[in-house]
């Protein structure tokens, strides 16, 4: 395979995974730090950083790319999106926006649209997203089912984002479909038993919508623990609409994130910062329902991890851009602009269990975006504007 060299920097963010660790400042540690690097340059070998160094004493290289001092991020890891689904909701929004409040009883209306879609929409769907993201700078996504939710329907929306995706977690515990409105314990008898049996083999993680008008918290806990006994590693919906045990269930099940944490007491983020548990905040879907942001600061000063994500999805927030994202986390939950591309990168590759991404320290995954932009402040600080030049996937380019 060709070796690729990268030059003409501008600044690049490496967040080595190391030096963060090291660093004795534990709030700071979560911060991307990244060095105008007008002489750095680094070279990409089998899709992996092969070399990083000054650009004078650079190896030779199969094919050069001059980004003529732009900046280079890695790229973006998106953990949390919903994308096996069909139809919108866009009237839904536009009543949110004149008084409706959110509910998750809309889920339902796209149940019912993505049982009624052929596979080949719903991947075509996952594809149309995926493909979004990527212009946008996302090199790993993250995706659920949850709109199927009998054994057929959440077995094809697993295997579509288990092709599509780079991650893909079982939700047959998003809402209680209407057909088992009146008998709660069997649907949850079924997805803890024989959707879970199904589903086993293509799921990365085990979620649950835990929340008043989803899964409370003995329903939540059944199925963590088939989860568990399948040897499944979980995730959680938590605290999104309101005060609860989600984050708390997290925790104590050593999920790999709680996401949402819009409703925290103080209890919750000690609990989280004590953990190995990261908070995934999705400020899109408090932008989308136009909802109180989570509190970020309480969360970084208090040393828990943090990622940012889109949660993609058509009822509470159907942006496909972490750089939007970012942007609001910046501006709406007081995080410094480091903090947010740290949350946005390395904090979704913890989020996934992933070691290779998120940052472009040696022997790293080369996924990365060359910015139209001197410096990844910019992403803040020019929200809205197209600033993604190209992006890089496992060494390759995949967006130009
Ligand atoms: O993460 N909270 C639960 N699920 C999605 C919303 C899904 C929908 O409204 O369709 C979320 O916000
Ligand atoms: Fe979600």
């Amino acid at each position: 395979r060709k070796s690729l060299l990268v030059t003409g920097i501008g600044e690049l963010t490496v967040n080595d995974p190391q030096a963060v660790d090291n660093s004795a400042d534990r709030a700071g540690r979560r911060e991307s730090r990244p060095e105008p690097a007008s002489n750095t340059a680094f070279a990409v070998e089998d899709g992996k950083i092969a070399w990083i160094g000054l650009a004078i004493d650079a190896p030779a290289a199969d094919e050069v790319l001059d980004v003529a001092g732009r900046a280079v991020i890695p790229g973006f890891v998106d953990s949390h999106a919903h994308l096996v689904f069909a139809g919108d909701r866009a009237a839904e929004f536009a009543a949110r926006m004149t008084g409706t409040p959110y509910s998750a009883g809309g889920i339902r209306t796209t149940v019912a649209a993505t049982r009624a879609a052929d596979d080949v929409q719903l991947r075509a769907n996952v594809r149309r997203l995926v493909h979004e993201m990527a212009a946008q700078g996302t090199t790993t996504v993250e995706c659920k089912t949850g709109y199927g939710l009998t054994i057929e329907d959440e077995l094809r929306a697993l295997k579509i984002a288990k092709e599509e995706c780079d991650a893909a977690t079982f939700l047959g515990a998003h809402v209680i479909p209407a057909e088992y409105a009146d008998r709660r314990a069997d649907y949850v008898d079924l997805v803890r038993g024989p959707m879970l049996d199904a589903c086993a083999e293509y799921a990365d993680y085990v979620d649950v919508f835990c929340e008043r008008g989803a899964y409370d918290e003995a329903e939540t806990r059944l199925i963590l623990d088939a989860a568990k006994a399948r040897r499944i590693p979980v995730r959680l919906h938590a605290n999104q609409l309101g005060h609860g045990p989600g984050v708390r269930l997290a925790v104590e099940y050593g999920a790999a994130s709680a996401d949402h944490c819009t409703y925290l007491d103080d209890k919750d983020i000690e609990a989280l910062a004590g953990s190995e548990t990261v908070a995934t905040l999705l400020p899109g879907v408090e932008f989308s329902t136009r909802s109180p942001y989570p509190d970020a600061r309480s969360l970084l000063d208090a040393g828990a991890r943090v990622a940012i994500a889109t949660d993609c999805n058509p009822g509470s927030c159907y942006t496909s851009s972490m750089p939007f994202c970012l942007a609001l986390a910046v501006r709406e939950m007081r995080m410094s602009p480091g903090e947010a591309l740290m949350a946005a990168t390395l904090g979704g590759a913890h989020a996934l269990g992933r070691t290779d991404i998120g940052h472009l320290a040696l022997g790293a995954r080369a996924d990365f975006a060359v910015l139209d932009a001197p410096s990844y402040l910019h992403l803040a600080y020019r929200p809205g504007v197209p600033l993604i030049h190209s992006v890089w996937k496992n060494g390759r380019k995949s967006v130009s």
